[in-house]
């Protein structure tokens, strides 16, 4: 069936199979390789894309279940080649290692941060619990979380 998603501002219609989830048309049709598939089962977060204003796990909407939603992926943030400043926080706290699981902590960052404007360290550790880091960098990530907050101008 075709479906029609606003996809990081841009409107797109995608030929999907009943059974492929909004993860695998991001990256395997529409070439949106920002949402990784980590565990593919709603368990690490990888895939995080945000869905209607909030942050889900692409891996577990079926594609047809999409159908008029509005998406924001990591590729959404940077505007005319400059970094978002969730982005740029993360870069300037070393806040990833293998870098897997950023995409889907930065967007969860932004559904947390375009919700709450000074986010307490519990709020962030709330926020960011469905996702996952295998390098175990929480708290450099955590930092960067706080920076993020400073550099949007919502944290005193
Ligand atoms: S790939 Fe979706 S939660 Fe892990
Ligand atoms: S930076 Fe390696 S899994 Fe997160």
């Amino acid at each position: 069936m075709m479906i029609k998603m606003t996809i990081n501002g841009d409107v797109v219609e995608v030929d999907v199979k009943p059974n492929e989830t909004l993860l695998d048309v991001l990256r395997n049709k529409l070439y949106i390789t920002g949402p990784k598939e980590g565990c593919g089962n709603g368990e690490c977060g990888a895939c995080t894309v945000i869905y209607n204003g909030k942050p889900i796990n692409s891996c577990l909407v079926l594609a047809p279940e999409a159908d008029g939603a509005e998406i924001l992926t990591v590729e959404g943030l940077t505007k005319n080649g400059k970094l978002h400043p969730i982005q740029e926080a993360f870069i300037e706290e070393n806040a990833f290692q293998c870098g897997f699981c950023t995409p889907g902590f930065i967007m969860s960052t932004k559904a947390l941060l375009d919700r709450k404007k000074n986010p307490t360290r519990e709020d962030i550790v709330e926020a960011l619990a469905g996702n996952l880091c295998r390098c175990t960098g929480y708290q450099t990530i955590i930092r960067a979380v706080e920076k993020a907050a400073e550099k949007l101008g919502v944290k005193e």
